[in-house]
Order: structure tokens, then C-alpha cells, then sequence
């Protein structure tokens, strides 16, 4: 029983890129013990586990057959979560998992009912849902002081060639940057402004020589019928200083890659708030909200029916890609 441990034992599965912010954060939840890392490709392992001092290993079964271990934070390629996943709750640890969630719905729904099954936590890395700025813009919705939200709008455009990454090899990464950037963009409107009803996609221009879509722009519906727009590419840089915004009838709130805004429009006033997107605080305070999960103080506040309906409405928006047509995400 992981509840009274504690310290957390846990092993870092995926070794490239994210891990190493990942692996930083860890440094800072002294609870958190990382006890091994895993990775298919040795150098990359290899390197940080002497830098963090823990055990490597190629092997996941020396990972998942190690009774020692509570849990496990995946940071293999999307292809690999779902049976990553599966492996790490048959053999009882917790799960800490990066987005995409899975590349399937049927594999995130298997997902869940392990997860039920073994009674462990299973938790999407969403690091959006810990940046200070986003908690205090969620907390400013919910007191009302943007009145009845109307609009809301979300962008994440960036100049990245992606030619040579799995990123644009749809048999690892499940599509383009629809499910890559997209899967953060709608767990960021879902934990804002609520679950989604509907969506309608669409793929942009393809200016990048890959397979699969390197723009995009989401249009959704949410079931409180607040409706707005996602913004998604690999090929463009949208100027601009927010990343998020949201439209209500008493105000504006800009969430900001700097700072964060809030203009009432009854005061005609705008009150800055924020230090805008600080990557490290927010893994932090994802790795402590784990911890904390795990440790059985809170219940997670990205639970695996979130992670599910983040891949349900990434689904529906490429089959709306396909059919050219608005669908609700629950069928
Ligand atoms: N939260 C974020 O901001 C963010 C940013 C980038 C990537 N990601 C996500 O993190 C995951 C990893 O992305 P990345 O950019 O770090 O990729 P990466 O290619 O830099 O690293 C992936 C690592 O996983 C290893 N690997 C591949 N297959 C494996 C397997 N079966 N078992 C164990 N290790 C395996 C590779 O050798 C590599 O070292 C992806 O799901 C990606 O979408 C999240």
C-alpha cells in the first residue's frame, strides 16, 4: 500500500527530451526517489542515471518485475503509453504518463479499466494545468469575474522541423500535430472552460515534406455551449503574447507566455497577474500533485477519465479532418 509510504520509488521509462525536465523536477520532490531509469537506447540512459544516481537498464521487465518500485513516469513515444501503460498496472505501480495519453481510444478506455481493476492512479503529464498563471485564470473564471464565458481560444504555433523526429512518423506519434500540440491545447479548454461537446477540424497547407498534418485549427463546441477555436502548427509562428484567452461578458483573461491579463470591463481596467509560462514550477508542481495522488492526500486533478476524453476528442478531430463535418465527440 503506496498510501503510507513516505517516499515514492519510482522509475523513468523514455529517456530523451521531456525526461530531462522531467528528471529536474524530480530533483526538487525530495519524496520522490528515482530509484531507475529505462530506456531501449543505453546513451541517453546511460548518461542521466549516472547524473542522478540511479540504476539503468534496457530491460522494462527489471522495471516492472522490481517489487521494489510504486510507480512509473513514461516518456517513450506515444506509440509505446498504451502498452507501457498496461505492463506498469498488471504489475501494480502507479502511472504518470506524457500526452498523448494513447494514439487509440480503445487502447485508453483498455486503460481505464485497469486502472479500476488495479486501484492505481494513472495520471496524463499535462504541464499546462500546473503553470501558476493557469491555476490563478481558472480561479478567476469560476469567482466570475469574466461573467457568463462566451468564447474561448487557444494557440500553440511554433516554427519546430519536425523531418527527421518520430513527431511526423504517424506509426510512433498517431498523426501530427493535431495530437501532438492538440492533445495539450483541449486538456487545457477542458480543464478551463469545461468538457467538450463538439468539434470541427481542419488540416492547414502542409509546408513541411512529412506525412502528416503540421497545421491545424480546431473549432469546438463545449457543453456549457461555449464555443472557440484551437490554433495548432509546427510552421508558423503566430505572434502572439498569449497562448490562451478567454472571452466573457464582463471581461477578458489573456494567459500569457510573460505575464497574464485580466481587463474588466465594467472598471475598464486591466489587472496584470503572473509570471507567465515557467516550465520547471509547473513539472514541479506536477511531480508533488503525483506524489500527493499517489500518497492518497488529494485526488488527482487529472484523472483517467480526463486522459480518456483528451484522446476521445483528439478522435473525433481527425475524423472530422476526414469527413469535413462538425461531430459530437460522444458519437
Ligand atoms: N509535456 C511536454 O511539454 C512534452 C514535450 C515534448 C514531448 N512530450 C511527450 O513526451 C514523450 C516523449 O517525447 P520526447 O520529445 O522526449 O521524445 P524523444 O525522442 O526525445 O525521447 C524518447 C525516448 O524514449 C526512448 N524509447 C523509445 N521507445 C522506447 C520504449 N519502447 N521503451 C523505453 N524507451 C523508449 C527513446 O530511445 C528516447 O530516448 C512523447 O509522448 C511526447 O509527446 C511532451
Amino acid at each position: 500500500m503506496t498510501g503510507s509510504r513516505e517516499n515514492i520509488r519510482l522509475a523513468l521509462i523514455g529517456c530523451g527530451g521531456i525526461a530531462q525536465t522531467h528528471l529536474e523536477a524530480i530533483a526538487r520532490v525530495p519524496r520522490v526517489k528515482l530509484e531507475a531509469i529505462q530506456d531501449i537506447n543505453p546513451s541517453a540512459g546511460e548518461a542521466a542515471s549516472s547524473k542522478y544516481g540511479c540504476r539503468f537498464t534496457k530491460n522494462p521487465d527489471d522495471i516492472f518485475k522490481d517489487k521494489n518500485l510504486d510507480a512509473v513516469l513514461i516518456c517513450a513515444p506515444p506509440v509505446t503509453h498504451f502498452q507501457l501503460m498496461k505492463a506498469a498496472l498488471e504489475a501494480g505501480k502507479h502511472v504518470l504518463c506524457e500526452k498523448p495519453f494513447t494514439t487509440h481510444l480503445r487502447d485508453a478506455e483498455a486503460i481505464r479499466e485497469l486502472s479500476k481493476k488495479s486501484g492505481k492512479i494513472v495520471m496524463m503529464a499535462s504541464k499546462f494545468r500546473f503553470v501558476q498563471d493557469m491555476i490563478e485564470a481558472k480561479k478567476f473564471i469560476e469567482s466570475g469575474l469574466l461573467g457568463d464565458v462566451v468564447l474561448s481560444e487557444v494557440i500553440f504555433c511554433s516554427v519546430v522541423d519536425m523531418g527527421k523526429r518520430w513527431n511526423s512518423d504517424p506509426r510512433i506519434s498517431g498523426g501530427g500535430v493535431l495530437i501532438d500540440n492538440g492533445s495539450h491545447a483541449v486538456d487545457v479548454i477542458r480543464y478551463l472552460v469545461g468538457p467538450i461537446k463538439s468539434v470541427y477540424a481542419q488540416a492547414g497547407k502542409r509546408t513541411q515534406n512529412i506525412p502528416v498534418e503540421d497545421t491545424a485549427r480546431l473549432h469546438f463546441e463545449t457543453q456549457t455551449n461555449i464555443i472557440g477555436m484551437v490554433d495548432l502548427s509546427w510552421s508558423l509562428y503566430k505572434h502572439t503574447a498569449n497562448y490562451v484567452n478567454v472571452f466573457g461578458t464582463r471581461g477578458t483573461l489573456e494567459v500569457g507566455w510573460a505575464q497574464s491579463l485580466l481587463w474588466d470591463a465594467k472598471e475598464k481596467s486591466s489587472k496584470v497577474f503572473g509570471n507567465g509560462y515557467k516550465k520547471l514550477d509547473a513539472f514541479v508542481r506536477q511531480m508533488e500533485h503525483f506524489a500527493d495522488s499517489v500518497q492518497e492526500k488529494v485526488k488527482p486533478i487529472l484523472g483517467v477519465e480526463d486522459a480518456l476524453e483528451s484522446v476521445r476528442v483528439i478522435e473525433a478531430a481527425y475524423t472530422s479532418v476526414r469527413e469535413k463535418k462538425w461531430l459530437k465527440v460522444h458519437g
